[in-house]
């Protein structure tokens, strides 16, 4: 989105300075953009300006955080042995870079989290746990994102500062700290769902 902004503001506010080539068009009349060449820009501007973000927050989750949480809380286990619990860590560079990876999709949903006018759902897509006592409607969380907006982005910033904790700690390849960091991310994904999806009885 934000790279499409630049342009909307350069159609709407200031098409001569977006021309590339006045020079050209001075010293050359005869190559003066038609009409319909004039009139593009403005519907391109139209299409372009009030465009919310495509992807629902819904998708977020279920395409980008959950699978990329996921690969967090795997990258550690513990498993018991005959001479006590071991830990599994990753194995290979490869493997340090795909948790990496996946640590780093987190910390882009935060940034898509804390877009203006993010669609709670498609129309036609049903919530996990809709209707459910206590749960919020997604008429309820859609207003609520922009009423309490400073405290849903801090819920976001939270989600990105428990990726930064995980890739601190695969870059130092802490296996310990890595792990932790998987409850720090556990954390600000429950902050967020009870302040916005299944708030605690008052
Ligand atoms: C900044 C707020 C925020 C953060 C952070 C957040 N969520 Fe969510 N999540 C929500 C909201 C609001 C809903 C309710 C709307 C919905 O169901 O999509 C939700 C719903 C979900 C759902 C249900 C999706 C569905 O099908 O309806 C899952 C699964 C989920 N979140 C997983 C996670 C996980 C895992 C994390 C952390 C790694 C996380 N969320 C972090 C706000 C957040």
């Amino acid at each position: 989105m934000n790279r499409i902004v630049p342009i909307a503001l350069c159609f709407a506010f200031a098409a001569a300075s977006c021309t590339q080539e006045p020079a050209i068009s001075e010293a050359t009349p005869e190559t003066a953009p038609t009409q319909a060449e004039a009139e593009a820009p403005a519907a391109v501007a139209e299409a372009v300006a009030p465009a919310a973000p495509a992807a629902t927050l819904q998708e977020i989750m279920k395409n980008i955080i959950v699978p990329s949480a996921d690969v967090v809380w795997n990258a550690v286990s513990y498993r018991s042995t005959p001479d006590g619990v071991e830990m599994v860590v990753p194995a290979t560079d490869a493997d340090w870079q795909r948790v990496r990876d996946a640590a780093m999709q987190l910390v882009s949903a935060g940034d898509m989290l804390k877009a203006e006018g993010l669609p709670v759902a498609a129309p036609d897509a049903t919530l996990q746990d809709e209707g459910l006592e206590g749960n919020l409607t997604r008429e309820q969380i859609q207003t609520a994102m922009q009423t309490q907006r400073a405290a849903f982005t801090t819920y976001a910033d939270l989600l990105q500062a428990a990726a930064m904790e995980s890739i601190t700690a695969i870059d130092a390849r802490d296996a310990e700290a890595l792990s932790n960091s998987g409850g720090t991310l556990d954390g600000a994904c429950e902050s967020c769902h009870t302040g916005f999806w299944y708030p605690a009885p008052q």
